[in-house]
């Protein structure tokens, strides 16, 4: 369907908090000019950036347009034109006279566009700040809605929701004091990312693989996500986080959930998240022996990255092994291995499958496997055994069927995963929003990794080193 056909055309104002950080910078206004680009946005349109730098609009413009040079090639008249879009208010989050100067501002647009329009608010902060800006959307009145259908209010939430379960409880219910669940848009952007919705796609519509997607035939599953960069300019936000808060909580258990979930009865937004929701609260939560044997590392050199403390023992990798109860799942083990400052940057998911039984020889050792590459080089490849030609009647050798996105012109077409993100929370669609409930058995499968795993040995690699090594 022509993407336009389904944009929302309401007048509404994007409110971003964290307007200076590294997510606004990287992902959020390449994404924002991206839709801009494909006329995706409302015609009505503006952007309030909240910031607590002394800086003028003007500067706050070139600071966006700076970006998006960096991270894109842009056309100079439609950024001029996008950035036009973008006001900037300056403040402190704990300061009531600066969001009620935003609502003087927010109340200037509605008026300069005639109309009550869509409040979106977008926190693109650290989740030690969320409590604090939920309390003064409320105190300002800012999050109710100036109107009934139209004139809406919704709110976009990062991750990682809060430090742990306590943490995401408390924030979930101070959003339901503001917030009904259909205004709560909790971001985990790999929900949104094309090549991780094609596996829902790839699974329930090819029948030569749904009828095998079981512990009969699958011997294992492994999920991992490796960046060779290191954690940058972003070691203040890192350092109280670590790599299983930062990812593993949110983006492999979300790989996880859409590989290992069951078809929803009907396919529809509530049962895609349903089901997410459901697998995930099947995930057998580990025990003290589960959790010793889990391995997490920290780059050399990370102690000594801008905003990381000398004594850090926070971890930038980790391989844990864990299993889906129930029927379909159980006794299939499924490894998930994150890490930032190794050798390589890819994302893949991969499903082995178990062996069978017959003459032809090395099929023990190397099994069929079904390998869905997220990033780079996306695409999905099969491996399987074919005879290798010559007089050896029972000898095989393993070949490859492989889809590349890069092969055809649809890469043209593939939305970036913020831009899917903001455009369905403009339009009010949530199926790519993690619910409650998923976020809840996210916590709940790593809170005791969390509280029982810092006695255990933390392994020290050098950036670079192969993450297949570090075990
Ligand atoms: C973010 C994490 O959510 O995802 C980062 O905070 C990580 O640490 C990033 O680098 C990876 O996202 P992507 O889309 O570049 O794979």
């Amino acid at each position: 369907m022509d993407s336009k056909k389904i944009r929302v055309n309401e007048p509404t104002i994007l409110v971003l908090f964290g307007a200076t950080g590294d997510l606004a910078q990287r992902k959020i206004f390449p994404s924002l000019l991206d839709l801009y680009n494909k006329d995706l946005l409302p015609k009505k349109f503006k952007i309030v950036a909240f910031g607590r730098r002394d800086w003028s609009e003007t500067q706050y413009r070139e600071f966006v347009s700076s970006a998006l040079n960096q991270s894109k090639v842009v056309d100079e008249s439609r950024k001029i034109a996008f950035l036009d879009l973008i006001t900037y208010e300056k403040g402190l989050f704990d300061d009531d006279a600066a969001f009620s100067a935003l609502g003087k501002r927010l109340s200037f647009i509605d008026t300069d566009f005639n109309i009550c329009t869509n409040k979106l608010f977008y926190l693109a902060v650290p989740p030690n700040l969320y409590e604090l800006i939920l309390s003064k959307l409320s105190k300002s009145g800012l999050s109710i809605p100036c109107g009934g259908e139209k004139g809406w209010t919704r709110i976009l939430i990062e991750k990682p929701f809060g430090k742990n379960l306590e943490d995401a409880e408390r924030i979930d219910r101070l959003l339901g004091k503001q917030f009904k669940e259909i205004q709560i848009f909790r971001i985990d952007h790999y929900l949104a990312k094309e090549t991780l919705l094609n596996i829902l796609a790839f699974r329930f519509s090819n029948s030569i693989f749904e009828p095998l997607w079981n512990r009969k035939y699958i011997e294992s599953i492994s999920i991992k996500m490796f960046e060779s960069s290191l954690v940058g300019s972003r070691g203040a936000f890192y350092d109280g986080i670590g790599a299983l808060r930062d990812i593993g909580q949110n983006h492999l258990l979300a790989m996880l959930s859409l590989v290992t979930m069951e078809h929803p009865k009907v396919f529809n937004s509530d049962n895609i998240r349903k089901e997410r929701q459901r697998v995930l609260k099947r995930l057998v939560i580990p025990g003290r022996n589960e959790i010793r044997k889990i391995i997490r590392g920290q780059y050399e050199g990370f102690k000594e990255s801008q905003g990381v403390s000398a004594d850090s023992d926070t971890e930038t990798f980790f391989r844990l092994t864990t299993s889906i109860k129930g029927s379909r799942w159980s006794g299939v083990p499924i490894e998930l291995t994150a890490g930032k400052g190794v050798g390589t940057t890819k994302t893949e998911i991969t499903i082995e499958f178990k062996d069978v039984k017959t003459f032809f020889h090395d099929i023990k050792t190397n099994k069929n496997k079904l390998i869905f590459r997220v990033q780079p080089d996306e695409g999905i490849s099969v491996m399987f055994w074919v005879k290798t030609p010559g007089f050896e009647s029972f000898k095989v050798h393993s070949e490859k069927l492989s889809f590349n996105y890069s092969d055809s012109d649809i890469t043209k077409i593939v939305p970036e995963a913020y831009e899917r993100v903001l455009f369905d929370c403009i339009r009010g669609d949530q199926t790519l929003f993690a619910t409650t409930g998923e976020v809840e058995a996210q916590w709940r499968f790593i809170n005791p990794i969390l509280k029982n795993w810092k006695t255990s040995e933390m392994k020290i690699y050098r950036s670079g080193t192969n993450p297949e090594e570090i075990i």
